[in-house]
């Protein structure tokens, strides 16, 4: 068996898969189908300061290879989090990580500031969430909206910060540098793909919202040109999300530059995915007499 550990800005991670922000809860209703200690990592769903119902439904259509969601953060809330559902994840041998969405910086410091006084492993910054009309994504298409919230929560936390991207900007590349160069310790990406469908029959969009935030397969490419373009041009280790949903998904993506993966839509065809690409990852390795995933990360040969 290969070592399938990794570390993230001196965060060990048993392996590194990770189900991402906003498909896994707070593990509650996996726990019961195995164990949670299995899995490399938890990102926890976005959570703002006081409790959010989210936008109004319907808030999920689906599409060719993947689904649309508008859902619009919703969640308890930070102190409902850190007292109710972050000591049930730290009983897991497995990182947390606690994503934050807040609307304003102001908002966003005040959720690091209590996150920092717990043991929260680390914290991951949304500045991408297109299904709000303030905060999310509108931090994240701008380099100078990416620095400043960056640079704020840098500020208020001492836990290692990961700032999540939107892949709906021009220049990736720039942002990622723009939050790197402000303090962010690694990158994750990609957040959804803005989108939209509309019922012919009645002329109205699906969705309540009009529009949400493409995942699933479809976006795969799009996630694995991203994440290559990014980790060729910061140094800070870099997580790669959007469309995985096996094994091999998840080598390419670490091919193209990933340290650790993140799976998120794939949950919902199947919760055990997860679990089942760690599984596919150890058989790949053994079956090319890979003794170290480490290896293969960023070990795309370009033309
Ligand atoms: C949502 O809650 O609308 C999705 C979260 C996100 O895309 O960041």
């Amino acid at each position: 068996m290969a070592n399938l550990g990794v570390n993230i800005c001196g965060v060990d991670f048993k392996n590194p898969v990770i189900p991402a922000s906003g498909v896994f809860g707070y593990g509650r209703e996996y726990e019961e189908l195995y164990s949670l200690s299995k899995l490399g990592g938890i990102a926890t769903k976005g959570t703002t300061i006081t409790k959010r119902m989210g936008n109004p439904a319907p808030r999920i259509a689906e599409t060719p290879s993947g689904m649309l969601n508008s859902v619009g953060l919703q969640n308890p809330g930070i102190d409902y989090f850190i007292e109710k559902e972050l000591p049930n994840l730290l009983t897991k041998d497995t990182v947390i990580i606690s994503n934050i969405a807040g609307s304003t910086i102001d908002e966003c410091v005040a959720i690091a500031e209590k996150l920092n006084e717990t043991e929260v492993h680390m914290i991951e910054l949304n500045i991408s969430c297109p299904n709000v009309k303030k905060g999310g994504a509108t931090f994240g298409v701008s380099c100078e909206g990416a620095s400043e919230i960056t640079k704020a929560v840098r500020k208020a936390t001492t836990k290692p910060l990961i700032v999540k991207l939107s892949p709906n900007v021009t220049s990736i590349v720039d942002i990622a540098k723009a939050v790197e160069s402000e303090g962010a310790d690694s990158i994750s990406l990609i957040n959804t793909l803005l989108g939209m469908r509309i019922d012919i029959n009645t002329k109205r969009p699906i969705l309540k919202n009009n529009m949400g935030g493409l995942s699933g397969s479809a976006v795969f490419p799009v996630a694995v040109r991203m994440v290559w373009q990014v980790a060729n041009a910061v140094k800070v280790p870099v997580i790669g999300m959007g469309g995985i949903s096996n094994g091999k998904d998840a080598i390419e993506m670490m091919m193209a530059g990933a340290r650790a993966v993140q799976v998120g839509g794939a949950v919902f065809t199947d919760p055990f995915a997860p679990i089942k690409i760690i599984d596919e990852i150890n058989s790949w390795l053994d079956s090319k007499g890979i003794k170290d995933i480490n290896e293969i990360v960023g070990s795309v040969q370009p033309w």
